[in-house]
């Protein structure tokens, strides 16, 4: 009997266009036998990529709150952890599946922080949301020795000094006028790679819906 701890991936998905799926993260989630996705409220996007690219595929959700109350996001990472741990427990091999890259900002990390069991992570990177969101706009993010600051909700003004562009995950309106405030061309991407999906150019601050990415960059290029 095999002593080797059960495997759970992390996989990157890309942002939701089931094209910019890389071929590794497809295999992975054909050949586990259950696949993980967070929750936000009673859907996942995630959920749609797997189903799309796999419609055979055993899907279980974990709680992914969209709060900023710590005892409420304790409890949701800590569910996420509990649900991993019987899928690994029974199945051997789990596949944890979010938007974008696995390393940027994804639940994964806060469900394998929480983990009690002896685990191999294997990852997957994916397509990142703020670089479909550069090539919607078709222009460079940064060049030469530019530097490019990515972020959530608002840029840290000390930081943005000598920036060329920023990548801005979960912005808020705050930190929209400040990118204007500061001279930038502010793009707002919504749900990219879906058939939602919105790409314009804001000119004045605005409080952005769900599954919202900034990007800005500066005035005067292109
Ligand atoms: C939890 S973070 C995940 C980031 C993701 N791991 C990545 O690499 O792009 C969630 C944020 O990613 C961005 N995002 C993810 N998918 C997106 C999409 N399809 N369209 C626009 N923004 C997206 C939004 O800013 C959203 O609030």
């Amino acid at each position: 009997m095999s002593t080797d701890p059960p495997t759970l991936y992390g996989v990157g998905l890309g942002p939701g266009d089931p094209e910019l799926v890389t071929r590794r993260a497809e295999e992975v989630i054909r050949s586990v036998p259950v696949v993980m996705v967070p929750f936000v409220g009673a859907s996942s996007r995630a959920a749609r990529v797997v189903r799309e690219l796999d419609p055979e595929a055993v899907i279980v959700g974990y709680p992914a709150p969209m709060t900023r109350d710590e005892r409420e996001r304790e409890k949701a990472y800590r569910e996420a952890a509990r649900i991993a741990e019987e899928l690994l427990e029974e199945h051997g091999r789990v596949a944890v599946c979010n938007l974008g890259d696995i390393t940027l900002y994804s639940t994964f990390w806060h469900l394998v922080d929480r983990l009690r069991l002896d685990v191999r992570v294997s990852l997957v990177p994916g397509v990142p949301a703020g670089l479909l969101c550069a090539a919607r706009v078709e222009r460079p993010l940064v060049m030469g020795d530019e530097r490019l600051l990515v972020c959530t909700r608002e840029p840290p003004e000390r930081l943005l000094d000598g920036v060329g562009a920023v990548i801005l995950y979960k912005p808020t309106e705050r930190g929209i006028r400040l990118l204007l405030e500061r001279g930038f061309r502010v793009y707002l991407c919504r749900s990219l790679g879906f058939p939602e999906e919105e790409v314009r150019r804001v000119r004045e601050p605005e409080r952005p819906g769900y599954l919202c990415t900034v990007i800005a960059l500066r005035e005067g290029e292109g």
